[in-house]
């Protein structure tokens, strides 16, 4: 396969079509609505929401209610649910749906012990006849609608229960519209590397697009995803906090197998500040200031002082003096350095990654 083809061909979701096949990952507290639509604005042809429960009972929560905002967000609208009974989650789909929700996503590849209290999310990889019904009731709520259904698990369940490909072909034949496969089976976590054989054998096994995923961290990476798995996209979460450009850097060395410069400090800046614009406008001052310090440090932490100012940043507790806190380090910076100095900082992944995702998952 040859990198401009890679880019070259439309990639569609049923019957939507996607700008490109570069995916930003759903990580709850990550991928709201404000970041999602920053990684569109700069370069991910796709983004699907942090999960949303199938539990009635906590759709009109603050969380979950925040999760179904898709206000200005750029189509499709792709919403994620999670949840261990069929017919739940045919209601959470319906749901979403009356929503504004144009893709359906399965969500199999979660790794925490419960999703909303319950075993789910990458935990029904074990139990095979329950995600086929969840598979069949989910996409016989949307047929009706033409929204497709898409799933997205892990390699397996563990080591010795490598089962992704079986059912890939299972959700294939039941109507799912694309599979999307982390490199890691549930046992794992975030442990260890993630692996491409099982993604490349479920790309051979069924003829849906298929979605690679798994520290993909550059755009070397990337390519090289790409061509071992033949897959027909790829998606990146950790290697997007703090550097959404990340999908406008892979784009171009797949066009032309060339790195292009770092972006501007002040273009870096910018982007911080609308995206923390946006970010206050749907949390509000209180809970926004607070969850806004993540994506700072993210986006500081392989930077000159970064470590000094994100301490500093985190002591603040107003919108004002966070945006001022931001403006001054970037300007300062930019005294320095033209364009930003360090670039690759890869996941933030090791320890505390499944305690994080475990924390976000599971007080809707
Ligand atoms: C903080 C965090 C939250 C996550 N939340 C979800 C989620 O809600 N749904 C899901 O399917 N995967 C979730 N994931 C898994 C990611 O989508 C992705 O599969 C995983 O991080 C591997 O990709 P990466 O190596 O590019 O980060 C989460 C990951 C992280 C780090």
């Amino acid at each position: 396969m040859s990198s401009t083809s890679l880019t070259a061909s439309a990639m569609r979701i049923g019957a939507i079509e996607l700008p490109n096949r570069l995916f930003v990952a759903p990580m709850a507290g990550v991928t709201d609505r404000p970041f999602r639509q920053l990684c569109k604005q700069l370069g991910a042809g796709y983004a699907v929401s942090e999960m949303v429960t199938s539990r009635k009972d906590l759709w009109h929560s603050l969380k979950t209610s925040r999760r179904a905002n898709h206000e200005g967000e750029t189509a499709p609208i792709a919403v994620q649910i999670a949840g261990t009974d069929a017919t739940m989650m045919a209601e959470a789909a319906a749901y979403n749906i009356d929503r504004g929700a144009q893709v359906i996503d399965i969500n199999m590849g979660c790794p925490a012990k419960k999703v909303c209290n319950k075993w789910a999310g990458s935990a029904l990889m074990q139990d095979e006849p329950l995600a086929l019904q969840i598979v069949e009731a989910v996409v016989a709520a949307c047929l009706p609608h033409k929204v497709p259904v898409t799933l997205k698990m892990r390699t397996g369940w563990s080591q010795a229960h490598r089962n992704a490909v079986r059912i890939a072909r299972a959700a294939e034949q039941a109507g799912v519209a694309m599979l999307t496969v982390h490199g890691r089976t549930r046992e794992q976590g975030y442990t260890g590397q993630a692996e491409y054989d099982t993604i490349a054998a479920v790309k051979d096994a069924v003829r849906v697009p298929v979605v690679a995923n798994g520290d993909i961290t550059s755009p070397e990476k990337a390519l090289a995803v790409l061509r071992h798995t033949g897959a027909d996209a790829i998606m990146v979460g950790r290697a997007a906090q703090g550097r959404p450009w990340i999908f406008g850097d892979i784009a171009h060395y797949l066009a032309t197998g060339a790195h292009r410069a770092p972006p501007q400090t002040e273009q870096v800046k910018r982007w911080l500040l609308a995206h923390l614009e946006d970010h206050y406008g749907l949390y509000g001052e209180f809970a926004g200031v607070r969850t806004a310090r993540k994506h700072i440090g993210w986006a500081v932490r392989a930077l000159p002082g970064g470590e000094r100012f994100r301490a500093h940043m985190n002591t603040l507790d107003s919108c004002a003096a966070q945006v001022q806190a931001v403006t001054d380090y970037f300007d300062a910076l930019s005294l320095t350095h033209d364009r930003l100095p360090v670039t690759a900082s890869g996941p933030a992944g090791g320890d505390g990654m499944q305690e994080a995702h475990e924390a976000a998952c599971v007080a809707n």
